[in-house]
């Protein structure tokens, strides 16, 4: 992987009320000496709009942003946005950010990313959108209030939450005064980023860079390289137009090994059952990756749900920093052997992505019965608290220490915890065996899927092969 830095590009995303000043913060930015390029969600809905024949204002603009969000991901506009910035590569301002989806994306990408929030006085606020006498804003103070406090909160990550948003930016700009006290506050903000820019930009390419080959050398069998192929079939996934996961981080956690270990594995289609489909395991991954993610997002997002999350094998996966449900658990624990929690705890450090919860990286060898019990002990698990388990692509490397593995886990959760467990189905490991264990240990409501079944095909299981029990899922509750 190269170490050479790009020149460094800073993006700004403004967000703030209506009438607060924005477009005089855009304005400045644009002009020179800055020379920002503008990227607005605004001229983006509007086009929507107008295309679709719908009431030119708010309202129109605010049903076109939920409509896209809810079909393409909390955060498909600002993307959007984003990805055409980033192509261009210079300092750009993206406006307007207005979901908690939206900020979790953007500071997620893994660039310098600083968001400004600007506000004023509410009455001072709504004299200067009148003022201002666009179509969207000839409305009454009343009006103008209620629009506000409908757009100032709401639970969900997708829906318009500019009181959370202003919360958790970066950096905040009060306009009352007069516009060259409004500059003033601009530019002392843009020092500061554009220093934090230069400095993270160079640290992080190249720590990151080092931090991602040393990953690739220290996993050296198959066990535990299996992660970098996992990580690299993710990477392909989040590029894709159609993508159904982003995982930013997912390219440099696949260092150099995971392209041609996926590739490998794409060649044993036969023995799976797949002649003729070499896609079938990267594909496996995406629908796999999203049956859990669904799984986790139900479980999680409504706020009533386990408070613990504990990832068995958890390789390089990315939930903790890519799941904005995650926000609801008190900490997400990661179990794998030392040689990839080492070069995994060192990439984390020198990417410096922000969590969605604390995470805890925790050592066991879960083919030695008592380690994975120490090793959470140790790291603060508690095992009267509801907890989501989760086995994705490990069991099958546990060998004949896959039920004890098994009834080890049982023991440590409590009622009302969730596993998600992902197992292969052959002649020596067999589902109705693998039920009656988890059942014996008081699981139930066992809910059975295989790789092509309709909850576990995502339209990416090829047609013509039958649903395959070599990819297998459970998912119960603890009695
Ligand atoms: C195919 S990867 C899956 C990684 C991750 N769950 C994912 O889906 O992205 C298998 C992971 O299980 C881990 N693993 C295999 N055997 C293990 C063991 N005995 N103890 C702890 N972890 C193990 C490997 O190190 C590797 O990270």
């Amino acid at each position: 992987m190269s170490t050479k830095a790009k020149p460094a590009m800073n993006i700004i995303g403004i967000t703030g009320t209506l009438g607060a000043g924005k477009g005089t913060v855009v304005e400045y930015l644009t002009a020179a000496p800055h020379n920002y390029l503008h990227y607005s969600a605004r001229s983006l809905l509007n086009e929507i709009i107008a295309k679709r024949k719908l009431n030119p204002g708010r309202d129109s603009m605010r049903v076109v942003a939920n409509e896209m969000r809810a079909a393409k991901g909390p955060a498909a506009l600002i993307l959007a946005l984003f990805e055409k910035a980033d192509k261009v590569g210079k300092n750009a301002i993206i406006e307007s950010v207005r979901t908690e989806g939206e900020v979790i994306a953007l500071r997620n990408i893994g660039k310098p990313f600083t968001l400004l929030a600007v506000d004023a006085n509410q009455r001072t606020r709504y004299d200067r959108a009148i003022g201002r006498g666009s179509s969207t804003d000839k409305i009454s103070f009343e009006k103008f209030c209620e629009q506000e406090r409908v757009e100032m909160s709401s639970k969900k990550a997708h829906e318009q939450n500019l009181g959370r948003c202003m919360a958790i930016a970066d950096a905040k700009i009060m306009n009352d005064g007069t516009v060259e006290d409004l500059r003033a506050q601009v530019d002392k903000i843009l020092a500061k980023t554009t220093a934090k820019v230069l400095r993270t930009q160079n640290a992080t390419t190249i720590a990151t860079a080092e931090a991602s080959a040393k990953l690739s050398d220290k996993l050296s069998n198959f066990t535990n390289s299996s992660a970098l192929m996992i990580a690299h079939e993710r990477a392909l996934e989040t590029v894709r137009p159609d993508s159904l996961l982003r995982d930013p981080w997912a390219r440099l956690l696949a260092g150099d090994k995971g392209p041609k270990l996926s590739e490998d594995f794409g060649k044993k289609c036969t023995l799976f059952g797949f002649p003729g489909w070499p896609e079938f395991h990267k594909q496996w991954t995406v629908v796999r990756t999203k049956f859990i993610d669904d799984h986790l997002v139900s479980l999680l997002g409504s706020g009533s749900g386990p408070r613990q999350f504990v990832n068995l094998g958890a390789g390089l996966d990315t939930r903790v920093l890519r799941l904005p449900c995650f926000r609801e658990l008190d900490r997400a624990f990661e179990v794998d052997m030392q040689a990839v929690n080492e070069p995994k705890r060192e990439i984390l450090d020198a990417l410096s992505a922000p969590k969605q919860c604390p995470q805890e990286l925790v050592t066991a060898n879960l083919t030695v019965e008592g380690s994975l019990t120490s090793g959470l002990a140790k790291a603060g698990f508690d095992s009267r608290k509801a907890t989501v388990f989760l086995a994705e692509g490990l069991i099958m490397y546990l060998g004949a220490a896959a039920n004890p593995f098994l009834r080890e886990l049982s023991t440590l959760a409590a009622p009302s915890s969730t596993l998600i467990l992902n197992f292969l189905e052959h002649d020596g490991f067999s589902k109705s065996e693998l039920t009656a264990l988890l059942e014996g240990a008081g699981w139930q409501g066992l809910q059975c899927n295989q790789y092509g079944d309709k909850v576990l095909n995502y339209k990416r299981f090829k047609a013509g092969f039958k649903p395959s029990r070599a990819f297998s899922f459970v998912v119960c509750t603890k009695q």
